[in-house]
């Protein structure tokens, strides 16, 4: 399990984070929801160790890992997808997956995991030695939830993975999540914008607003009924 216990992310004066707690079980998805700047990413970046945590604590598993630069918590599991479609643009597919799968648990031999990387994503055995910034947005996105995957991790944060995709491959990229997460039994947290498409796949949502909780609950309760309501007013 992942908890957040009160948690708070300060750059300088800026507060981007204030009292957020949170936990998310192995085995669902818990979706962070929020309009531009509501403090998502600062919480992935809090969780991943790459932000500067000014309160609280981050516990995984039962662990405090609060105090752990970013690489310690990535060797105990943490994989992060973060905005903004980050991959070595100038290495080729196959290269950026091999450089994510070496600094991973590496549970699973390189020959096995870049198969299984191949057998979700034909197509990216198809470019496996095209250089990755030359992949269309939907490919490249493709590419970074498996340079997470193929670390064999135990906690998966994925920053706006729907971000600037046509929708089919939305659908694609999110089919994949949701049955990665079934079938792995890991503990996954997605950010998103696109609030409906986040709550259908995941179990529980946290909505932030000016880096505070505005509304938490099952996602099925802030999909509909009142809470619906409140979700849409709490974007406002
Ligand atoms: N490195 C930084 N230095 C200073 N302020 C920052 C920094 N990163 C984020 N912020 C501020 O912290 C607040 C939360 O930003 P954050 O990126 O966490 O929001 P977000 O919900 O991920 O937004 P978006 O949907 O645009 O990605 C915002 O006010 C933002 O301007
Ligand atoms: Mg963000």
């Amino acid at each position: 399990m992942l908890e957040l216990r009160n948690l708070a992310v300060r750059y300088g004066a800026v507060q981007a984070l204030e009292d957020v707690s949170l936990q998310a079980r192995a085995g669902s998805i818990t979706a962070i929801l929020g309009a531009n700047g509501a403090g998502k990413s600062s919480m992935m970046r809090a969780v991943s160790g790459i932000a500067p945590v000014a309160a609280g604590q981050v516990l995984l598993d039962g662990r405090d890992i609060t105090g752990l630069p970013a690489p310690a918590r990535a060797k105990l599991g943490i994989a992060h997808a973060m905005e903004g479609r980050r991959l070595f643009r100038q290495l080729t597919v196959e290269d950026n997956l091999k450089l994510a799968w070496s600094f991973g648990a590496r549970r699973v031999a390189w020959p096995t995991a870049l198969a299984e990387v191949y057998g979700r994503f034909p197509i990216l055995e198809a470019k496996a030695r095209t250089l990755a910034g030359l992949l269309s947005g939907g490919q490249q996105q493709m590419v970074i939830l498996s340079c997470t995957t193929i670390r064999s991790p135990r906690c998966l944060l994925l920053d706006e993975p729907s971000l600037g995709l046509a929708p089919i491959i939305v659908q694609q990229i999110y089919g994949f999540i949701t049955e990665y997460a079934a079938q792995s039994g890991i503990i996954v947290v997605i950010a998103e914008q696109m609030a409906a498409l986040a709550l259908k796949v995941s179990q529980q949502g946290l909505v932030l607003r000016r880096g505070r909780v505005v509304l938490h609950g099952t996602s099925a309760d802030l999909l509909r009924g009142n809470d619906g309501k409140a979700l849409a007013a709490s974007y406002l």
